[in-house]
């Protein structure tokens, strides 16, 4: 399954991917394609590193969000993507874009959804003071981050923690568990009933 990635920042997620996928552990995956919407992104970087086509597509180029957005799914579209990874994209996406790829959308969030939503998730996990939070991979709605939910995983908050070491200790988590999802997605293991998401052949 011909798969997008984008990103806006430094792409560590991006690279958990191409690290599974070079090892042939992503399929049946395959990077298609990188696109940013800020120049200079490392993640661009990163995918050229890999030999992985890229683009930059500045939503700052149009009048609307709606326009970027369309533009957006027209350039993954024209690539023949069929299933889009949201790795640190810090973007809405509107129905402009996510009606061009129903239920094929995913994102990755630095906290245990609903908790946390919207930026700096775990800043706001470690200044609340909860004793758990995580990553969450979900299917993307119009909504920030609310979207079903495919899979979770939960790491501690300790009492030396700071946001610096809470924010690894979930990352290193986000790593393992988005190139999983994109593996059962792309395998057809992943279905949808509602609000309810199943993962043929177990938790991930
Ligand atoms: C990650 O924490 C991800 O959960 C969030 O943005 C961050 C991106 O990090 N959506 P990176 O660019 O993959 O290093």
């Amino acid at each position: 399954m011909k798969t997008g990635v984008l990103a806006s920042g430094g792409g560590t997620n991006l690279q958990s991917l191409i690290d599974q996928w070079r090892k042939g552990a992503l399929a049946p995956a395959e990077l298609a394609v990188v696109g940013a919407n800020v120049a200079g992104a490392q993640a661009l970087e990163r995918a050229a590193q890999a030999g992985i086509p890229t683009f930059v597509l500045s939503h700052k180029a149009f009048a609307t969000r709606e326009d970027f957005d369309r533009a957006l799914a027209g350039e993954l579209r024209g690539r023949g993507i069929e299933l889009v990874v949201l790795a640190g994209f810090m973007r809405v996406l509107s129905p402009a874009f996510l009606d061009a790829f129903p239920n094929r959308v995913v994102n990755i969030h630095p906290a245990l959804l609903p908790s946390f939503p919207g930026v700096h998730a775990q800043k706001q996990a470690f200044d609340y003071g909860v004793k758990v939070s995580g990553c969450t991979v979900h299917f993307v709605d119009a909504g920030t981050d609310t979207g079903p939910i495919i899979a979770q995983t939960a790491v501690p908050v300790l009492d030396g923690d700071d946001e610096e070491s809470l924010r690894l200790r979930i990352l290193a988590e986000e790593h393992r568990l988005l190139p999983a999802v994109v593996r059962a997605v792309a395998a057809g293991r992943v279905t949808i009933e509602g609000r309810r998401v199943r993962v043929a052949g177990g938790a991930l």
